[in-house]
């Protein structure tokens, strides 16, 4: 393979976004950054020691929700030095806009196997709660040992279904965010810090 030169790095170096046909900086389109991969980062060293004390005598099973989670998993099970087990689900609950539909939809035939397990449920964000309560309610009937929720942010709302998490990143206001995951009609997972989208943005 041909090494990249440094002036294609540089040019990979910026994340670029095509909505509307125009090639723009993925950061132009926010509004404002709530979290950057700093402050990302500290927080995920702080979860994960947490995590790690809470289960160092018992074995972990982590269960993934795609594709939100993706990056704040792979980030935060690195920081995690115990012998855990990695499972991933793949659920759609928004199809692409910023509303849930009310409805989840397993991707999966066969779910994680959980009977008997310790199992923490990781996603990107607790919204209106009607993922995650779905989740929770469906893994619960293949008897696992526990299940404790881990989200990276929380937003500060009235919740559709009655879920919590027991480990939180950040707790933001009830407003759209991307990046670090998090999408807006797929776009924007690549960015590596949060924020809020430019509400032109949104209606392009
Ligand atoms: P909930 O079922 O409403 O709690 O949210 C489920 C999913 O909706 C999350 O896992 C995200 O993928 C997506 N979601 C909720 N709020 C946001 C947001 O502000 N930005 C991007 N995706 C979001
Ligand atoms: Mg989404």
């Amino acid at each position: 393979m041909t090494p990249l030169s440094a002036a294609t790095n540089q040019h990979f170096g910026r994340t670029e976004s095509s909505i509307g046909g125009k090639q723009i900086t993925m950061e132009a389109d926010l509004e404002r950054i709530l979290f950057d991969e700093g402050m990302i980062l500290r927080r995920l060293d702080e979860l994960a020691t947490q995590i790690s004390s809470d289960y160092r005598d018992r074995e972990l099973t982590v269960i993934a929700i795609l594709n939100g989670s993706l990056i704040f998993m792979a980030d935060l099970l690195r920081r995690i030095p115990l012998p855990l087990k990695l499972d991933c689900l793949s659920v759609a609950s928004y199809h692409g806009g910023l509303q849930t539909s009310g409805e989840v939809i397993f991707r999966q035939v066969a779910p994680p196997d959980v009977a008997g397990r310790h199992i923490l449920l990781l996603d990107d964000i607790l919204d209106s709660g009607v993922t995650l309560n779905t989740i929770r309610e469906r893994l619960e009937t293949a008897s696992p040992r526990s299940i404790r929720v881990c989200v990276l942010l929380r937003k500060i709302k009235q919740r559709m279904r009655a879920i919590d998490a027991d480990y939180v990143g950040f707790d933001i206001a009830d407003e759209f965010v991307v990046g670090y995951g998090l999408d807006y009609m797929e776009r924007y997972r690549n960015l590596s810090c949060i924020g809020v989208l430019r509400k032109e943005v949104m209606s392009r």
